[in-house]
């Protein structure tokens, strides 16, 4: 495996975490880094909001104990960007990433995420302004295009390059497709031939030999992991340490699972507060036990799941979750 270079900030190897929005705070991509992924990025932070301090952009914008921190930001203002770019990096961000990617409404109506696939000049601006503002690399992350009709992501990424982008990300859909359908890994190798900085290929890897087939469809240079490392924190590191060896690893056992669970819901509370904390990191308990009920060969125990799901303070959720693990233990030995 070639190192992923971005500028000059070197990645660790060519899995990343994607950044996802609810998802990927900082004690999920604490884990994440330290169990091998290459590089991992915050949610998508607004650029206007953390520029002006704004509480909750802060703290999605954290990086404290994350060895090479990458900042992803949206807007459609350029000052705003600049100015939020100076502050991720003050902070301690390696790099920063510029979301030109969100189909939701509230960002693509506000003219920023995908809504730029639709405004090249200013997703051009955007990258300007940005790149202009700190020294530190700016990487660039876009779908394909808006629609089936309008794939505009070569023409983009080559225009991003030139603008000072020094990697790009594409997730392999178009707006119109929101989550639908399969990403489409060939399309991506459109934008490879307009590039010179490395390409990142994104878009349903979801088992660890999918890697060399989204590299070798894609031509790109790394992939990136999204929702196949919910509740598989490992699983970017399970992936780079399949393309390093070509052999298959298997995923953690069920008690080395229980115990990451743990301390990522831990790290929720401690990030978001109890209170908080507790809505907030129930959906990962969810998913942790959907990992392992796939280890275990098994469906966990609905009650016990929802129990998890639904427990008003985090011992509850913790005691349901261990019931629920432990049956998945004792049938698999069973
Ligand atoms: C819950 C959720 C939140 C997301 N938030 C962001 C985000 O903040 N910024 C971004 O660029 N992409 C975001 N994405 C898109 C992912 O980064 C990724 O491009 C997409 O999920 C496809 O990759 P996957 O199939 O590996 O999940 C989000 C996706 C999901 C499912």
């Amino acid at each position: 495996m070639r190192p992923l270079a971005i500028g000059p900030v070197v990645a660790a190897n060519p899995v990343l975490l994607a950044p996802m929005s609810g998802v990927t705070d900082v004690a999920f991509r604490r884990i994440a880094a330290r169990l091998g992924a290459g590089l991992v990025v915050s949610e998508m932070v607004a650029s206007r909001e953390l520029a002006t301090a704004d509480d909750e952009a802060r703290l999605r914008a954290e990086g404290d104990g994350i060895e090479t921190h990458v900042v992803q930001l949206a807007g459609r203002d350029p000052a705003w960007m600049a100015e939020a770019a100076r502050v991720a990096v003050g902070a301690g961000a390696a790099v920063v990433d510029i979301n030109m990617g969100c189909p939701a409404k509230k960002v693509v109506g506000g003219h920023g995420g995908s809504a730029l696939l639709r405004d090249l000049d200013l997703a051009v601006r955007l990258i300007e302004a940005t790149a202009g503002a700190v020294e530190a690399p700016v990487t660039v992350k876009m779908r394909l295009g808006w629609d089936a009709d309008s794939i505009v992501a070569p023409e983009l990424a080559a225009r991003a390059e030139q603008a000072g982008a020094r990697m790009i990300t594409v997730h392999g859909r178009t707006r119109a497709q929101f989550y639908d359908g399969q990403a489409d890994w060939g399309a991506i190798a459109a934008v490879k031939a307009r590039i010179s900085v490395p390409l990142v290929a994104n878009g349903d890897l979801v088992r660890a030999d999918d890697a060399p087939a989204m590299l070798a469809a894609s031509g790109a240079d790394a992939v990136m992991i999204g929702r196949g490392a919910q509740g598989r924190a490992w699983f970017p590191g399970q992936v780079a340490a399949h393309l390093e060896t070509g052999a298959a690893s298997p995923a953690p056992s069920l008690e080395i699972q229980r115990a990451l669970a743990v301390e990522h819901y831990e790290g929720v509370l401690g990030l978001y507060g109890r209170e908080v904390g507790v809505r907030h990191a129930r959906k990962h308990l969810g998913w942790y036990l959907e990992a392992a009920a796939e280890t275990a060969g098994r469906q966990a125990d609905p009650a016990a799941k929802a129990a998890a799901l639904t427990a008003r303070t985090a011992e509850e959720a913790l005691d349901a979750f261990d019931r629920a693990l432990n049956d998945l233990q004792w049938r698999a030995a069973a």
